[in-house]
């Protein structure tokens, strides 16, 4: 049996009033990537904040693997824990070179003294920061302070990285950057909690994705596996030509009749009241089918063989918005329902 890297156990904390985690059990194992993903104010840096021994819990435990393999309380016992690294702030120490800064955490983390100086080069290099070297941070663009807190984070290579909002605020190229530098450090067997509201570079990098929301875990799986649980599939077919008014009627109920089998049954009416939609500014129907790929295949023969004299089919494909963003929003608001109704009661 695989002894998991990290486990929280009922983990819990109240800022007065105010429970900001509530009861979290979590496993994370050896080299997973976890997104840790919720709206704002949910407990994320709440709960990283404990990892990292920022904060203390109000009740239970953290346990992190020791050197020897075995789970040992974080805030008990220190001694002997597998290395962690932190991104949690951008540390603002800004008078002082990259060079500087990186040789104060190693010193902190007690990195091999003989070894700082290329364990430093090492990391610009990897950062394309190494003309920055010797350079303050106030000098650096957002990004490369970014870049340079997860340098800082990993310079003394843990096996356990936490990285709280890495991209936030970064632009594209900025972002394509720091989720190859994740990825690299996944090829490298570590594991690594990221938390972060950039839902498509979560389901990028993340192996398995932890949705929290008022301090509660509401889902832990793999972005596929936690799709599947959701009721709501929906796919857009963009046609060529826009359907005139006059027609649009006779079509969508032919469709609904000729697609019968696959349309959603119990469609939540918050969602659609309808299982076929057109909208035309997209010249898109959003239909709201029942099953797998299997059914999506006969969808689309149907719509391309039957229809040939209504519309030309000019793309098939599961919304814009990525896996996630559905799992988040649908999860996120059916958690949020069932509060207000327990509430009500
Ligand atoms: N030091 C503190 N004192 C009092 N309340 C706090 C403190 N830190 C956080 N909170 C509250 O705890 C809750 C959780 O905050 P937290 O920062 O963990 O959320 P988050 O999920 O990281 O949100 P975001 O996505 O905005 O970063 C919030 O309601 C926040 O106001
Ligand atoms: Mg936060």
């Amino acid at each position: 049996m695989t002894v998991p890297v990290i486990k929280l156990e009922n983990l819990t904390k109240n800022f007065g009033a105010l429970r900001a985690v509530d009861n979290i059990d979590l496993e994370v194992l050896e080299g997973e990537v976890i997104g840790l993903v919720g709206p704002n104010g949910a407990g994320k840096t709440t709960t990283i904040k404990m990892i990292a021994k920022l904060l203390r819990p109000t009740s239970g435990k953290i346990l992190l693997k020791n050197k020897q393999g075995e789970l040992q309380d974080l805030h008990w016992n220190a001694r002997n824990l597998i290395e962690m690294g932190f991104l949690i702030d951008i540390p603002a120490f800004y008078d002082m070179s990259a060079n500087d800064l990186l040789r104060y955490f190693a010193l902190l983390r007690n990195y091999p003294r003989n070894k700082i100086d290329e364990r430093i080069n090492e990391l610009l290099f990897l950062f394309k920061l190494t003309k920055w070297k010797h350079e303050k941070v106030s000098k650096f663009s957002k990004g490369m302070k970014q870049k340079l807190g997860i340098a800082q984070a990993i310079i003394h290579d843990p096996s356990f990285i936490i990285l709280d909002e890495p991209q936030t605020g970064l632009d594209p190229n900025a972002r394509i950057e720091i989720r190859q530098l994740i990825r690299y450090l996944q090829d490298q067997g570590k594991t690594i909690f990221v938390a972060s509201h950039l839902l498509y570079e979560i389901s990028e990098v993340c192996n398995k994705i932890a949705l929290i929301n008022r301090g509660k875990i509401i889902a832990f799986d793999t972005i596929d596996n936690l799709e599947k649980t959701l009721k709501r599939k929906e796919i857009d077919c963009e046609i060529l030509e826009p359907i005139p008014p006059e027609l649009l009627g006779n079509i969508i109920k032919r469709l609904t009749v000729a697609l019968e089998p696959y349309l959603d049954k119990d469609l939540d009416p918050k969602v659609s009241k309808i299982p076929i939609k057109y909208m035309p500014n997209e010249q898109v129907f959003k239909i709201y089918y029942e099953g797998s790929k299997n059914v999506r295949a006969e969808i689309l023969k149907i719509l391309i063989n039957e229809f040939e004299s209504d519309f030309s089919v000019v793309s098939f494909t599961r919304p814009r918005t990525s896996q996630l963003e559905g799992i988040y929003s649908q999860m996120i608001k059916e958690d949020d329902e069932r509060f207000e109704n327990e509430k009500k009661r």
